[in-house]
């Protein structure tokens, strides 16, 4: 456990009525371009802010893995699928800091506010593209380092740029940044 990783016992937090309405998770996957039949990871998936939306999209013919390295989170995901009748769809994954212990290739694979968590970071990425199809959509959502609102401390941020770099060095093409909610950036690509 690093003294980076987001707490547990604030994962309410993460679904408050202002980020709902701030982020608006459905209409951004869909606007990322997943699709129903999609094979969704969520990487540090938490308590479902996005896999759970996920889930509606892909449909009964895909699937959502939602993976994350605290079990309290992912039974809180659990708990919040059965509450939506959203069970089925999606499956959760307990994983070690560099391992993600996936059984299956993504379309579509997920990190949302947790990059800035990782501390091997190279090797975290090596580990995480390998589970990548050909063609696949690879999206970051981060705290801009440039911003001072709320969120983790500034210098466990990391530049759009940097990711970037990192991105490119993987094979990631079309990389695209913009910004979004008051205080975050999304990079996105796809891996050839
Ligand atoms: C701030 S929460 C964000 C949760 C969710 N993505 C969201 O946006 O609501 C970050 C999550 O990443 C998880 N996490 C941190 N490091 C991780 C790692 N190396 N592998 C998988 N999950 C990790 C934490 O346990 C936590 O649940």
């Amino acid at each position: 456990m690093t003294g980076k990783r987001f707490h547990s016992s604030k994962k309410k937090k993460l679904f408050t009525e202002k980020r709902l309405k701030s982020l608006k998770p459905a209409e951004l996957l869909s606007e990322l371009d997943l699709k129903e039949g999609n094979i969704f990871i969520d990487v540090g998936a938490g308590n479902g802010f996005f896999s759970l939306p996920g889930a509606e999209i892909v449909g009964d013919s895909g699937k959502v893995y939602s993976v994350d390295v605290q079990i309290d989170m992912l039974l809180d995901l659990k708990y919040r699928a059965q509450q939506v009748g959203l069970t089925d769809r999606i499956e959760i994954v307990k994983s070690e800091d560099n391992d993600a212990n996936l059984n299956q290739k993504a379309d579509f694979m997920l990190f949302a506010y947790l990059f800035h968590e990782v501390e091997e970071k190279e090797k975290f990425l090596n580990n995480y593209f390998s589970f990548l199809k050909k063609g696949s959509k690879v999206v970051f959502i981060e705290w801009d380092p440039a911003k001072r609102e709320e969120g983790p401390p500034l210098h466990h941020r990391v530049k759009s740029e940097h990711l970037k770099s990192m991105l490119e060095q993987r094979n990631i093409k079309n990389i695209e940044i913009e910004n979004i909610d008051y205080n975050s950036y999304l990079i996105s690509g796809r891996k050839i």
